[in-house]
């Protein structure tokens, strides 16, 4: 993949540098997060978004925090802690970002006997990097597991962006297209532009682009027509939170597609790793989601699109789709089919959160 979405700047003391999404595609821009209150902001204005990336900058996050208090081991064990607490509260939806946090937390206990400051910040610097390698491997492997299911030529929908700039690197849903493009099946993107922020517009249609797969720009409310005109063979999308029962939270939209994928006889798929796995809960009716600023929606970035005064919003930023919509789920693991509560434990039963 041509882009580096997220990078650590050095050893310790160092920093963490991301691709500012929220100036794509008009300008790539790289930032520097020296301090946990940058990282914070970073996630919750969504200059680094999508589930695993989230997790991934939280990760760092903590060790910004940790290497801002070498005075002591202690002192730098409790700024880790404050950090992982302070990121927490960033974002609800995706569960990536407490399976990370809960990874640091648990670094920092047992590298408390450290000899010094420096190498208990090094310990958790290794920890998140760990993290970092991990999710690109995990990309990876979903991305073979998930390329099997289309057929040669496939015309495929995604919504908002699960690719490279929403991971460590690859992605995941766009992981599974990547691997089907780099083995010569020719498949082609039907990418919606996923209002209110537009990720499918301006990360998922950029970084196809980028990396040479043919993509095709709808607006959200096409969908449903391009599938009854025969133009869509398949659906994949990533995943913010999945529930035992094999519920799905995703980026606002994705049940509406789901349901008119099962209307037109389209397999949906769903590609998530197992840190994306909430096991403590039962359905997705317990998933938390994130309601952002109403904002959002009566603006398309700068353009104001509806009145500014005397007129109610609700804007969502994620939705659940339930399980019996969801014909797969590919992790790293193997693909989930049927998806029910049995079978996603039987995949990923040992590796996600519980
Ligand atoms: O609000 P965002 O842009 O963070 O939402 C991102 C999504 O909904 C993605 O589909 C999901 O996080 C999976 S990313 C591999």
């Amino acid at each position: 993949m041509p882009i580096e979405t997220i990078r650590w700047r050095g050893g310790v003391p160092g920093s963490l540098e991301l691709i500012d999404q929220r100036r794509l595609p008009q300008e790539r821009m790289l930032l520097t997060l020296q301090t946990v209150d940058e990282t914070w902001e970073a996630i919750k204005t969504l200059a680094v978004r999508g589930a695993p990336a989230i997790g991934v900058a939280a990760a760092y996050g903590v060790v910004l925090g940790a290497q801002g208090a070498r005075d002591s081991v202690d002192a730098a064990a409790a700024a880790a802690l404050a950090a992982a607490e302070h990121l927490a509260t960033s974002r609800p939806t995706a569960v990536n970002l407490f399976w990370a946090l809960d990874r640091m937390r648990a670094r920092v206990d047992s590298e408390r006997g450290a000899a010094d400051p420096s190498a208990f910040c090094e310990a958790l610097l290794a920890e998140a990097t760990a993290i970092f390698e991990e999710d690109r491997e995990t990309c990876r492997a979903i991305g073979r597991h998930g390329a099997a299911l289309f057929p040669a030529g496939a015309r495929v929908l995604t919504h908002c962006n699960a690719g490279g700039l929403a991971t460590a690197d690859y992605g995941t849903a766009l992981g599974c297209i990547y691997a089907a493009h780099e083995s010569g099946r020719g498949v082609e993107v039907l990418a919606c532009e996923t209002r209110p922020l537009l990720q499918g517009a301006r990360l998922t249609a950029y970084e196809l682009r980028e990396a040479g797969v043919p993509v095709t720009l709808i607006t959200d409310g096409m969908s449903g027509f391009a599938m009854q005109r025969g133009k869509v063979d398949a659906v994949v999308v990533g995943a913010d939170r999945i529930a035992r029962n094999g519920d799905v939270a995703n980026k606002i939209g994705t049940y509406t597609h789901a349901v008119l994928a099962r209307r037109h006889g389209i397999p949906f798929y769903v590609a998530a790793p197992a840190s994306t796995f909430d096991l403590s809960l039962a359905s997705g009716a317990d998933i938390p989601i994130e309601e952002r600023d109403p904002g959002e929606v009566l603006r398309c970035r700068e353009a104001v699109t509806a009145p500014q005064e005397g007129v109610g919003v609700w804007n969502p930023a994620f939705d659940v789709t339930p399980a019996e919509l969801v014909t797969a789920i590919i992790t790293e693991h193997g693909v989930i089919q049927p998806v029910g509560e049995a079978e996603v434990l039987g995949v990923v039963g040992e590796h996600a959160r519980r």
